[in-house]
């Protein structure tokens, strides 16, 4: 079977994790790098947790660094309330082996895409940055890119960092206007699906039982996370927003889409909106408005308890993945 092959654009960061760990078992999917953007943490520290999960699944890819600010605003804050000082929860900076790639993100991207003509998808799930500036010095990526899956935006329903704005959006509201503006397939899957879809202590710790030391890396970052969304949810539970953007693209029936263009706010109280319009002249972003949350949530759950059994394959065949 022929596999998918993605580039994960990525602020790592517990969901991020989630959804990178998740990937590395699909059977069905290539990740051929991880670039790395500021965030829920800072590039540097994104660019040292993607290596360290690569290592962790001996899961050989690229990494590369991306950008350490968004293209016009002032940086926000990163989230290290969500996601944890080092963007493990509680865990302390992970110290991996690998050295990011020569070739920043964006640079990675126009090359690996370039070199992969129509074979690979972008699914960024943190600021746009990375995928702005690759669309700024090369606008004809986008006839050598197959499809974006976003984590980011809200279409119908509230942003989740202010009432209009979702997180990556309003991290980089510039970014993400020039990308939903490219004249490309771009999927958003945005908080009008991501937050019905959620994982329960009990789902985490099953994860664990049922894997071995990647399972456990999963359960124990998923406790900081849990934390933060009680005092949202006022219930201990962890959002899965970074995995159903992975799942968007290797099960793009199990969501419902609305077909409309899509602009950004960049200025002002609302700020980072993510605006379907129908009058823009724009290409049809694929917003998604449904979800079948039991399959996405079993999907998930399947798929994780199968890492640490991927990783002893993978070390019984050596590089291959
Ligand atoms: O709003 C949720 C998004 O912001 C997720 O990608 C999470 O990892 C943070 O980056
Ligand atoms: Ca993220």
């Amino acid at each position: 079977m022929k596999k998918q092959k993605i580039i994960i654009d990525t602020d790592p960061g517990i969901d991020d994790a989630m959804a990178i760990h998740m990937a590395f078992a699909d059977p069905r999917i290539e990740v051929v790098g991880l670039t790395t953007i500021f965030g829920n943490v800072n590039v540097e520290q994104a660019t040292r947790n993607a290596l360290f999960l690569s290592e962790q699944a001996a899961y050989p890819l690229d990494v590369a660094k991306g950008a350490s600010k968004p293209l016009v605003q002032t940086p926000n804050e990163p989230s290290y309330y969500v996601h944890g000082d080092e963007g493990f929860g509680d865990l302390p900076a992970q110290n991996p082996k690998g050295t990011a790639h020569a070739l920043d993100a964006a640079d990675y991207i126009i090359e690996t895409c370039r070199a992969h003509s129509g074979e690979i998808s972008l699914c960024p799930v943190g600021p746009l940055t990375n995928i702005a500036i690759a669309l700024q010095r090369d606008p004809d990526l986008v006839n050598h890119v197959k499809s974006v899956a976003i984590m980011g935006g809200a279409g119908f329903v509230p942003g989740n960092v202010t009432d209009y704005a979702e997180a990556n959006i309003w991290n980089d509201p510039h970014a993400a206007d020039i990308v939903f503006g490219a004249p490309w397939e771009v999927v958003m899957i945005g908080l009008d699906v991501t937050t019905q879809v959620m994982c329960y202590p009990q789902d985490y710790q099953s994860i664990a039982d049922e894997s071995g030391s990647i399972g456990s890396f999963i359960n124990d970052i998923s406790q900081f996370y849990a934390r933060f969304y009680a005092s949202v949810y006022e219930e201990v539970l962890c959002v899965l927003h970074d995995p159903c953007a992975i799942i968007a693209l290797t099960d793009p029936d199990l969501f419902e889409y609305r077909y409309v263009p899509v602009r950004v706010i960049c200025e002002g109280p609302a700020i980072g909106q993510t605006v379907p319009d129908a009058q823009l002249a724009r290409t049809n972003a694929k917003i998604a408005i449904g979800v079948d949350v039991e399959k996405v949530k079993a999907h998930y759950l399947s798929l994780s308890k199968m890492g640490d059994a991927c990783h002893a394959k993978r070390q019984g065949q050596g590089a291959d993945k």
